[in-house]
């Protein structure tokens, strides 16, 4: 175990230091005294002396040349001291490298989440999918179709969201703690795709054939191809929010990205994962989609509560002509997923069949219409899948872990012995 005690011991510099008074210590912590000292310091410690060899000769003497006011000329935000009320969504001027004081403290409770509910794919035992699925009579074709197609479709579709989040979005989002969670979700995502690598590893599957889905099977291209299309303008470097126009096209983007990529394009699918698990079949490839699946109720609400937040701070983008856009996005996501929902199940499967799962994401549209603050467009929509809900429910987190094979190690490999 780590103990400062033995560091202070072993420490004879600061022993042999004389004994300041309290007084004297905290006169010494002065912010410009100590500026002083240190500087001094800096500077004898980068004299140039005769056994420098001439590349850490170069090195001192290109941190003297520095200027110091132009690499904090750099940084994003005005420089200065952050105020609760500079913090923005879009478009702020302040310090972005200054996580307090939050201003927005449901994006750092979900950060906290985030990292509470850490888990990895390595941990989940697939010995008896691997068994079931090399079996010859353990799963009918359409069952066998759910997977191959569903593992097919997340694999590349966590790849766009993780690149639409790193290379657009975390860009755009000027307010540091939402950055932090981001941090955090692209590290969720890269997890996803490591836990449908190894599945596909795992069940001994084609990898071409699946990785190659989303070119290949027209209800994974066509989901796929509708997410691409609002990164392709807002992922050019020089894209900037603070006009009427690109502040509306990064709201698209958010919207599609986290209301209808993975508010509804990842339904169908964990739902015929988990119908699969619940039916004691796939069982571990089921608690991969479990995890998943609680993950990503996360990064939907945390993505409401950002569009929300960007239409309190911005109440012009949020017009009629926007609200139809919105309404339009959502619809056609829906639809592209009922359209997959069929060519997944082309017949009754695991209980459940396409004109339920079209029920289903007529209910789960609605309810993300809703949460944007737009009317619902599927009146009398019901959920037939009740279960899908519990599941999600963040209540059952302790019951969850209960089946893990092996316990995180946070940090129980760490020796300095
Ligand atoms: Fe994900
Ligand atoms: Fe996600």
């Amino acid at each position: 175990m780590l103990s400062w005690d033995e560091f202070d011991k072993e420490d004879g510099a600061e022993a042999a230091a004389p004994k300041q008074t309290a007084a004297q210590a905290s006169a010494d912590m002065s912010l410009d005294k100590l500026n002083q000292v240190g500087g001094n310091a800096a500077l004898e410690a980068r004299a140039i002396d005769a056994s420098d060899s001439d590349a850490v000769a170069r090195a001192k003497k290109a941190l003297n040349d520095l200027d110091i006011q132009e690499g904090l000329d750099d940084l994003e935000g005005a420089s200065g001291r952050v105020e609760v009320g500079d913090k923005q969504m879009i478009n702020a001027r302040a310090d972005l490298n200054q996580l307090v004081p939050f201003k927005y403290d449901w994006a750092w409770q979900k950060y906290l989440d985030g990292c509470a509910n850490h888990w990895m794919p390595q941990e989940v035992n697939m010995n008896a999918d691997i068994a079931l699925w090399k079996s010859t009579d353990g799963l009918s074709e359409d069952e066998r179709r759910i997977v191959m197609r569903n593992l097919g479709f997340f694999s590349t579709a966590d790849s766009l969201v993780a690149n639409n989040l790193v290379l657009a979005v975390y860009r755009l989002i000027t307010n540091p703690e939402c950055r932090q969670y981001i941090l955090r979700q692209a590290f969720e995502e890269a997890i996803h795709t490591h836990a449908y690598q190894y599945c596909i590893e795992s069940l001994g599957m084609d990898e071409g054939e699946i990785f190659n889905m989303y070119h290949e099977i027209p209800s994974v291209a066509k989901k796929a191809s509708w997410g691409l299309k609002y990164t392709r303008s807002i992922s050019d470097p020089k894209f900037e929010t603070g006009t009427p126009e690109t502040d509306r096209q990064f709201l698209k983007n958010l919207i599609a990205y986290y209301c209808v990529l993975e508010g509804i394009f990842f339904y169908c699918g964990f739902t015929q994962i988990l119908s699969m698990g619940r039916r004691n079949k796939m069982t571990g490839t089921a608690e991969q989609f479990q995890y998943i699946l609680r993950d990503e109720s996360m990064h939907l609400n945390f993505g409401i509560d950002v569009i929300n937040q960007i239409k309190i701070e911005n109440p012009s983008l949020w017009d009629a002509q926007m609200k139809d856009e919105a309404t339009q996005m959502i619809l056609q996501g829906a639809q592209l997923e009922i359209e997959y929902a069929r060519d997944t199940m082309p017949r009754g499967v695991l209980g459940m069949n396409a004109a339920m799962m079209e029920d289903y994401l007529k209910f789960i549209a609605n309810r993300r219409l809703t949460q944007i603050g737009l009317k619902e467009e599927y009146p009398g929509a019901s959920n037939p899948f009740p279960w899908m809900s519990e599941i999600m429910d963040l209540k059952k987190e302790k019951n969850f872990f209960e089946t893990r094979v092996i316990e995180y190690q946070t940090g129980g490999a760490l020796s300095w012995d």
